[in-house]
């Protein structure tokens, strides 16, 4: 898993409302997305964060060779091939 950061918020993500952007288009689908995409919404289930963050589908984020890819909002943090079992340890660090 490859992390990019590419703004920091001034405030951290923890405790907030926030929000998940995947991209959904034929690269990270096909190296994964699909899987993780499913994945992504028990994770948050186990979590207890289903209510503060939601989940929203992209287009192309532009990190297509490291698919697949998300963003973590607030702070815009980018990451790229992501696998469903990095994800807990991901938003856990993201946002609790
Ligand atoms: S298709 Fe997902 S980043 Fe381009």
């Amino acid at each position: 898993m490859k992390t990019t950061k590419v703004r920091q918020s001034t405030k951290s993500g923890k405790n907030k409302k926030g929000k998940i952007l995947i991209c959904r288009k034929s690269s990270c689908d096909k190296r994964g997305g699909k899987k993780l995409y499913r994945a992504l919404g028990e994770t948050l289930h186990k979590l207890g964060l289903k209510e503060r963050i939601s989940i929203e589908v992209t287009g192309c984020q532009k990190q297509c060779k490291k698919a697949p890819s998300l963003i973590l909002m607030p702070g815009k943090v980018k990451h790229a091939d992501v696998s469903p079992k990095d994800l807990g340890s991901l938003l856990k660090t993201h946002y609790q």
